[in-house]
C-alpha cells in the first residue's frame, strides 16, 4: 500500500498546482514554472479562482473544478485555506499532495496540522509537508519544489528535514559531480516520514545509497524497523548534538532534537553510518555508491609520498581501523618492483619517482594478500611524479579493470596537490570513482565502507584485532 501510494507520489501522471499565482515573485509561481521547466512528461493544472491563465495554461478555479483526474497536488495557499483545499483534493480522489505552505506546528499551529491531517486520511491521501519545498525526482525529471536547482541523474536518494539545506546539498552534489535519484524536503513530517521513504527507496531500483539529514525523529520505533529492513547503506546527519544546535532546532521546525546519545547508539545498532557534516555525507555516499562494503577494517595503504602514507595509517588507526603488516609473499612481489634500498612495509611506499606500472603491480599485489580487506591509493604531486601516471592507474584499475569487482575488496583514490590534479580527477568523480583531496577524507571513506561491512558480513577473525 505505502509502496503503490509512493510510486504515484514521484511518478504522478498529472499534477495540479493549487495556489499557482500569476506573480513572478511569488511561491506559486515559481513551483508551477519548476515544474513546467522540468521535463516531466505528465499534465499540468494551475488553480486559482482569480485568474484565467497563468504561464501560458488554462486554470481551473478549484480542483473540483477540473474535468481531469489530478494524482499529486502541489499546495500553495496560506496555511489558514489549507484544510479546505485538502478537503477538495480529497472529493476529487487525488492520491497526494505536497503542502509547501508554511505556518502550521512550527509556530504551534498544531490543530491546523491535525485537521489537515485528519482529512487525508479519511480520503486515503498521503501528504508530504507541510512546510516543505517539496521534492526533486531527477530519475523522470520532475521538479515538484518550489525553489530552482535540479540534481545530475545518479544513485542517492537524499532526505532532508530542511528544504534549504536540501537545496544548497543539490548544488553542492553537482559540483562534485554527484549523480541524486530523488530529494525530498520532509518539512514537518504529518504523514509522509523518514521511515516511509526507507522503506520506499529500499526498494526503488534508481537508488542505491539513501542519505538522511535529521533534527528529529517522531516515530523512533517504526524508523529502526524501516532501518533494520532495508538492505541498501544509509547514511545520516543528525543535527543539534549540542545545546546551542539542540536551540535552534525548536526554533526552526518546532521540534525536540532528542538526546544525542540514543541516537548515536540507535545508529550504530542498526548500522547507520554517521556524517559530521554535508561533505563527508557526499563522501560516503560517493563511495558507498560504487564500492563493494569491507569484509573487514584492515587496509592496505599504496603511496609515492612518505608523509602521505603516515598521514593515512593515522587516520586510519584514529577511526579504529587496522593498517596491518603484509604476507612474505606480498612484500616479495613488492619488492622486485621497487627501486634498490627500498624496504617494503604497509603503508607500501612507492616513491616519487612511480609511475603507472608501480602503482598497478602494488596495488594488485595488496588486493591479492588475504590480510587485506580494503585499499587505499594515494597520489602527492610532488613534482617528480607524473600525476597523469597515478590518475591513469586508477582509472585504469576502478573503472576499465574493475578490480574492486574482481577482487571484492573497495578500493578509493587519495591525492594532495593542486590545479593539475582537480583537473585530472574530474573524469574519474564524473565516472563515480571515490577519490579524494585529504588523508582524513580519504580515510573516513574507507571507515565508511568498512561500517557497512560490518552490517552486511559478520566480520570474520581475522578482522578482528
Ligand atoms: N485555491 C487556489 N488558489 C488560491 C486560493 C485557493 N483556495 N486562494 C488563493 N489562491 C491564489 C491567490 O489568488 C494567489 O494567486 P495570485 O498571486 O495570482 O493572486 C496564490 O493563490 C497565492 O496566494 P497568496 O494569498 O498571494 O499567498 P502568498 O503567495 O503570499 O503566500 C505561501 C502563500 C507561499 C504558501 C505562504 O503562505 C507561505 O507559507 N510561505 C512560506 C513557504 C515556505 O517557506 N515553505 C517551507 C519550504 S522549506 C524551505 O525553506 C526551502
Amino acid at each position: 500500500m505505502i509502496q503503490h501510494s509512493l510510486n504515484l507520489f514521484f511518478n504522478p501522471s498529472s499534477i495540479a498546482v493549487i495556489g499557482a499565482s500569476r506573480t513572478p515573485t511569488k511561491i506559486g509561481y515559481e513551483t508551477l514554472k519548476n515544474v513546467l521547466v522540468s521535463n516531466y512528461q505528465g499534465k499540468v493544472y494551475p488553480i486559482n479562482p482569480n485568474a484565467s491563465h497563468i504561464l501560458g495554461l488554462k486554470c481551473y478555479p478549484s480542483v473540483l473544478a477540473l474535468p481531469y483526474d489530478v494524482d499529486l497536488a502541489l499546495i500553495t495557499v496560506p496555511a489558514k485555506f489549507v484544510p479546505k483545499v485538502i478537503l477538495e483534493c480529497g472529493k476529487k480522489g487525488v492520491q497526494g499532495a505536497i503542502i509547501i505552505s508554511s505556518g502550521f506546528s512550527e509556530i504551534g499551529e498544531n490543530r491546523l496540522e491535525d485537521e489537515v491531517l485528519e482529512t487525508a486520511q479519511k480520503h486515503g491521501m498521503r501528504i508530504l509537508g507541510p512546510n516543505t519545498m517539496g521534492f526533486k525526482n531527477a530519475t523522470n525529471s520532475l521538479d515538484a519544489a518550489f525553489v530552482y536547482g535540479m540534481p545530475r541523474k545518479g544513485s542517492i536518494a537524499l532526505i532532508s528535514q530542511s528544504g534549504a539545506l536540501s537545496i544548497g546539498m543539490i548544488h553542492l552534489a553537482n559540483s562534485e559531480l554527484i549523480g541524486l535519484s530523488k530529494v525530498i524536503g520532509t518539512g514537518n513530517k504529518i504523514d509522509i516520514d523518514d521511515a516511509d521513504l526507507i522503506r520506499y527507496f529500499s526498494q526503488d531500483s534508481a537508488t542505491r545509497v539513501i542519505a538522511l539529514y535529521i533534527e528529529e525523529i517522531k516515530n523512533g520505533k517504526d524508523f529502526i524497523e524501516a532501518v533494520k529492513h532495508c538492505h541498501k547503506p544509509i547514511v545520516a546527519i543528525k543535527a543539534g548534538k549540542t545545546k546551542a544546535g539542540a536551540k535552534a532546532i525548536s526554533s526552526h521546525t518546532g521540534a525536540m532534537a532528542g538526546s544525542d546519545k540514543i541516537y548515536g547508539s540507535v545508529f550504530k545498532q542498526t548500522g547507520i553510518i554517521r556524517a559530521h557534516d554535508t561533505v563527508e555525507l557526499f563522501d560516503f555516499t560517493r563511495a558507498l555508491g560504487s564500492q563493494p562494503s569491507s569484509k573487514g577494517d584492515h587496509i592496505g595503504i599504496v603511496t609515492n609520498g612518505g608523509g602521505a602514507g603516515i598521514l593515512l595509517a593515522d587516520a586510519c588507526e584514529e577511526n579504529g581501523l587496522v593498517v596491518p603488516p603484509l604476507t612474505k609473499k606480498t612484500y616479495k612481489r613488492i619488492d622486485d618492483v621497487l627501486p634498490p634500498l627500498i624496504h617494503p612495509s604497509n603503508p607500501v611506499d612507492i616513491v616519487g619517482d612511480a609511475g603507472f606500472y608501480r602503482y598497478e603491480m602494488c596495488s594488485r599485489a595488496l588486493l591479492e594478500d588475504s590480510s587485506i580487506d580494503a585499499l587505499i591509493i594515494t597520489s602527492v604531486q610532488a613534482g617528480y611524479a607524473r600525476p597523469r601516471e597515478f590518475a591513469g592507474a586508477i582509472e585504469k584499475m576502478i573503472y576499465e579493470q574493475h578490480l574492486h569487482e574482481e577482487y571484492d575488496k573497495p578500493i578509493i583514490g587519495c591525492w594532495i596537490g593542486g590545479k593539475e590534479y582537480e583537473d585530472l580527477v574530474i573524469d574519474l568523480k564524473r565516472a563515480g570513482v571515490p577519490i579524494y583531496p585529504s588523508t582524513t577524507r580519504a580515510a573516513r571513506a574507507i571507515w565508511a565502507l568498512v561500517e557497512q561491512g560490518k552490517k552486511s558480513f559478520r566480520f570474520s577473525k581475522k578482522s578482528k584485532n
